[in-house]
């Protein structure tokens, strides 16, 4: 085992799903075992969005639940929330005098949002909250505050890892070497996991795959993926079924390439892959599925472990803060 930390954040934004599963939850999971791991729930990068105080609540739970029930050991992994940890607000000012505003303004998320104002012929920052222009500095804060050195992200994030690098790079070329500079862990093979429609598999375009859905409910969702119209007799392409896509990183070696064989001579039907990817989805997320039901019965429990993980976080961060505030001159 590794001294090196990997940390990551989960924005709360819903129940996760099983794109979140196999994209971010599996291999952070995985990584943990390998490096010091921190992970935790970023609250405050959800309030650029949610503004219902019950939603945000209810979210950041849900999260911590569902990381919980799916193996997270809170002994082994340091997990906590972000607004637990106030020394990432003051890193986040510290770090915003650092940030060129054109770096920010170049950021997707951000930049989005503008290009869609302007295609409406709207005013370019017409509705946009300026949490949302900072939220790369309030990530960059949350990773260079550990001393982190690997981020394990989507490819969505990659952008800023980069301009979390750019920050501490800035800072260092003041101050001398204050910060670490993190690298981005992305999972090459689970990049893209598709929805029931074929497309990136995403709350937004409302065709996930719950985990934690009861049975009936991941049965139809199953069925719902689409495929093309062969007959079962005919040759298919794994290569471009979403089914197969989905299937591929639930089987066991030798059923895959079983079911590969089926599609390419033809005499697999769709509906048999289908029936086989929800058992397996069924026997492997039944028991997670109960242990999330406990958690959300019990949210003084989930709040333990939180602080608890905030408490070990803090170990590092309030050292760190005063590094950063001697550096800067103010101390
Ligand atoms: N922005 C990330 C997302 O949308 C969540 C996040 C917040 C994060 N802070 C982070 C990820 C720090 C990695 C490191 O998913």
């Amino acid at each position: 085992m590794s001294n090196e930390i990997a940390l990551t954040g989960i924005k709360p934004s819903g129940t996760p799903h099983i794109g979140n599963y196999l994209g971010m939850i599996s291999p952070a999971l995985e990584l943990a075992k390998e490096f010091k791991a921190m992970y935790f729930i970023a609250d405050y990068h959800a309030l650029t969005t949610v503004r219902a105080s019950n939603d945000l609540k209810q979210l950041s739970y849900d999260v911590a639940a569902a990381w919980l029930a799916l193996g997270l050991d809170p002994d082994k992994v340091i997990f906590y929330r972000q607004s637990d940890i106030p020394e990432v607000m003051e890193l986040t000012w510290i770090l915003a005098c650092f940030t060129s505003k054109g770096l920010l303004n170049r950021a997707h998320a951000y930049k989005a949002e503008v290009d869609e104002n302007i295609s409406k012929g709207l005013s370019s920052d017409e509705g946009i909250n300026s949490g949302l222009f900072f939220y790369p500095a309030l990530m960059a804060a949350d990773i260079l505050l550990f001393d982190t050195n690997f981020v394990p992200v989507g490819l969505d994030q990659k952008q800023h890892i980069e301009i979390s690098r750019d920050i501490a790079q800035a800072i260092n070329n003041n101050y001398g070497e204050v910060l670490i500079l993190p690298e981005a862990v992305i999972r090459e093979d689970v990049k893209t996991i598709p929805g029931l429609d074929g497309r990136k598999m995403s709350k937004s375009y409302d065709n996930v795959i719950p985990m934690f859905a009861p049975s009936n409910t991941l049965r139809k969702r199953v069925m719902r993926i689409v495929t093309d119209s062969r007959r079962p007799e005919e040759p298919k392409d794994p290569e471009t079924d979403n089914v197969f896509a989905i299937y591929k990183h639930f089987a066991q070696p030798g059923d895959i390439e079983r079911v590969r064989q089926g599609y390419l001579q033809g005499g697999m039907a769709y509906s048999q892959i289908k029936n086989e990817l929800y058992e397996l989805l069924e026997d492997k997320f039944t028991e997670p599925r109960q242990r999330y039901e406990e958690l959300m019965q019990d949210w003084g429990y989930l709040d333990q472990v939180l602080l608890q993980g905030a408490e070990k976080a803090r170990k590092t961060s309030i050292p760190k803060i005063s590094q950063v505030r001697k550096a800067i001159g103010i101390d």
